[in-house]
Order: C-alpha cells, then sequence, then structure tokens
C-alpha cells in the first residue's frame, strides 16, 4: 500500500511541477479511497533539503516586477504571482504532513486534503496564465513565502499559529478586495477564480485553528495566550499588517478576543 510519508519526501524533495501536481492528487485520490497508509515509515529530513523546481526563478520581494491590474503585462505579473503563492502553499500544506509526526491519521488526511486544494488553486490560476501567454516559471515569483516554513520547522504550534492562522490568514483579508476589484474590471473568470479560492481558504485557515486549538488542550495552554505570545515571538517585522476581515476570520475559527487583540498589534 502507498504511504502518505513516501508521497511527502518526493513531494518536498525530488518533483518537477507536473510531478508535484500529479502526485498530489494520486495520493488524495488513494486517501480518499482508503488505499493510501498513514504509518510513519520515513525518518524526516531538515528543512534545509526541501527543493523547488529550478523555475521559477525566486528574487527578493524589492526585484519584483511592478504588477498594475491595467495593463496584460500586469495582469500577467499578477496571476503570476498569486500561482506562486498557491504553489508555494502546496509546500507548506506537504511539509505539514511530512515534518511533524505522531499526530492522529485525521491531522494527515486534513493536510492532505489542503494540498491537493492548494494544486487546483494553482492549476486554476496556471490556466488563467496561459491566456496571457505566459506561463508559471516564465517571470520571476517572490523568495520570501517559505521563510516562515524555515522560522517554524522546529515546533507544530509555531507553525500553525504563524502559517495558517497568520500567513495564509492575510489571504483572507486581502482577497474579497480584490474580487472586487476585478468585479470593476469585468473580468468574471477572475472573479470566479478568487471566489472559489477564498472559500477553500477560510477553510484552510479554520484547520489551522482546529489543530492548533486541539494541541493546545492537549499539552494545557490557553489557546489565546499561546496564540498571542507566539506571534510576539516569532512574527517579524514587528506590527502586523491590519485590514482585518473579521467576518471571514470568525469563520475560520478566530475569536473576538484573538482579533482585537490583532487590532492592537497592527498597524
Ligand atoms: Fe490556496
Amino acid at each position: 500500500m502507498s504511504n502518505i510519508f513516501k508521497f511527502a519526501q518526493i513531494a518536498l524533495h525530488e518533483s518537477s511541477c507536473n510531478d508535484l501536481l500529479d502526485l498530489t492528487h494520486e495520493a488524495q485520490r488513494l486517501a480518499l479511497k482508503g488505499e493510501l497508509n498513514f504509518e510513519s515509515i520515513i525518518s524526516v529530513q531538515s528543512i534545509e533539503k526541501v527543493k523547488f523546481p529550478e523555475h521559477p526563478l525566486l528574487l527578493p520581494p524589492r526585484e519584483m516586477p511592478k504588477r498594475k491590474l491595467g495593463t496584460p503585462t500586469g495582469l500577467a505579473a499578477f496571476f503570476h504571482a498569486i500561482a506562486h503563492v498557491e504553489f508555494v502553499a502546496i509546500y507548506l500544506a506537504w511539509d505539514i504532513v511530512y515534518r511533524f509526526r505522531g499526530l492522529p491519521e485525521e491531522f494527515y488526511r486534513d493536510w492532505l486534503r489542503v494540498a491537493d486544494e492548494e494544486a487546483q488553486h494553482f492549476e486554476l490560476l496556471r490556466v488563467k496564465l496561459q491566456t496571457f501567454g505566459v506561463d508559471y516559471g516564465d517571470l520571476p515569483a517572490h523568495s520570501g513565502l517559505w521563510d516562515l516554513a524555515q522560522d517554524t520547522a522546529h515546533d507544530i504550534l509555531v507553525r500553525l499559529a504563524l502559517v495558517p492562522r497568520c500567513m495564509e490568514a492575510h489571504g483572507l483579508d486581502v482577497t474579497p478586495p480584490l474580487i472586487e476589484k476585478f468585479k470593476q474590471l469585468g473580468d468574471d473568470n477572475a472573479v470566479d477564480i478568487l471566489s472559489r479560492i477564498l472559500t477553500d481558504e477560510v477553510g484552510h485557515v479554520a484547520l489551522g485553528s482546529k489543530w492548533f486549538k486541539f494541541l493546545c488542550d492537549q499539552q494545557n495552554f490557553d489557546v489565546e495566550n499561546q496564540y498571542q505570545s507566539l506571534l510576539l515571538k516569532y512574527y517579524k517585522g514587528g506590527m502586523l499588517k491590519g485590514g482585518f476581515n473579521r467576518e471571514l476570520r470568525l469563520s475560520a475559527g478566530f475569536s473576538e478576543t484573538e482579533l482585537d487583540w490583532l487590532v492592537a498589534h497592527s498597524h
């Protein structure tokens, strides 16, 4: 029987872009059929060993081309940038499966489903990008999206607080205004894709909240205190970005207290 950690090992260390998409869908298909084994049969390699495909070229944010939505070039740069976000999200989902062992089987099933949905998001955006005559990898991409994975590789609670419940939760704040923007531009296809992504992302952040709470309860930590102290300790760059979408964040498992605290610690 196929094993989830073998899939994860290959996903993170030896996949081309297309291999990664295929094996992610295959692992999820097997999981749904009850043909995937969850036994931790191979050891975890350090996060420095994770390898991304040769393209896109990864550059620091300040060297990234500008993306104005008013021109085809700007739109192509925009869809390339968010396709890259989804591509890294596939890695993030596989990495949480791969790196943190000894959790209930449901944990691994949840994050494998996330990996599969992230792969679907990537595919939707890649098709959109191709309508501009550009494929994923043709343009450079933001190098910083994996930094938080590296900073949080040592502890599952830190990973959940900083990646799904901080970085990915930020997507819930910024996507609704983008959907509005594409409505104004009359691009129904972009509106459909971004709306689909937003719906799924609420679910992904909710899983972050679910497992964060589960692990806090297991260790007798207060959920809200723990979240706040981990953010203060590990969030680089001082103040958080504000503009929180309370409604979506509440449906993704944030409490009113957490949201009030975030507002007070943001600019
Ligand atoms: Fe996604």
